[in-house]
């Protein structure tokens, strides 16, 4: 168990023998990649919004970082999609659920070599975008969106996340280190209606149902 993290009121981290839970408000968190298994099935994968927009040509062993990492899910879908993937999360509680959701999944047979292919650091995905010395094929960013919040969170889960996640506050830092560090594109994930980030026109996006993913391609 993570020592000295500073939650806020009313919440605690605890752990049992399913691993570390965020607990408060009568509600628990864990991070479960486990419950992905089913998109991963090859066919579903294949149809996966973020797989068909983060397909990059010609890469034998294609690399990504997820500059927002959150609980690891999106990040799963593009390990298991053949990416090495790098992910940082810059909330400690938030960076101790995942590292302890990677830490379970590389123990299960179903998940291991994907959990394998994500590498955790905790800390600012700007600062590590600008200082990483190496090009990622792909950046993938998901932040907060500010009306996520106002709209209050559809499940229990989602509450206890949004009292750690903090609203994005640096949109542009955020794409414009993304664009700096990526050799292929940067793919953003908006609510579907979201504007957006940074203002910033895409030069594609695929739609579905509730989320947008848009694609920039980095100039020179
Ligand atoms: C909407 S969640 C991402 C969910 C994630 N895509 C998933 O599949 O679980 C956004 C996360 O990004 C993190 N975050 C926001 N800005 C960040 C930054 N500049 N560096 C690192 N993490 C950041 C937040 O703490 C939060 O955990």
């Amino acid at each position: 168990m993570p020592s000295a993290l500073t939650l806020p009121e009313g919440l605690e981290l605890r752990e049992d023998e399913r691993g570390l839970a965020l607990v408060g408000d009568g509600m628990e968190l864990r991070g479960d990649l486990s419950r992905m298994l089913p998109r991963l099935r090859p066919a579903n994968l294949r149809r996966e919004l973020l797989v068909r927009a983060a397909r990059v040509r010609g890469a034998a062993a294609p690399t990504a970082v997820d500059a927002t990492a959150g609980l690891g899910e999106d990040a799963l879908l593009l390990a298991a999609a053949g990416f090495e993937v790098t992910l940082f999360e810059r909330d400690a509680v938030i960076a101790a659920l995942l590292a302890d959701a990677l830490r379970r999944a590389r123990l299960d047979e179903a998940l291991a070599a994907h959990a394998r292919r994500m590498h955790l650091v905790e800390g600012d995905g700007v600062a590590g975008l600008r200082t990483m010395g190496t090009s990622p094929d792909l950046v993938f960013l998901d932040p907060m969106f500010p009306e996520r919040r106002k709209r209050g969170a559809t499940n229990k889960k989602l509450q206890l996340f949004q009292r750690l996640e903090r609203p994005c506050d640096s949109e542009g830092a955020l794409l414009e280190a993304a664009l700096g560090a990526a050799r292929h594109k940067v793919v953003v994930k908006r609510p579907l209606k979201g504007p957006h980030l940074a203002g910033a026109k895409p030069s594609s996006s695929l739609s579905g149902k509730v989320v947008r993913y848009d694609t920039y391609v980095p100039v020179g």
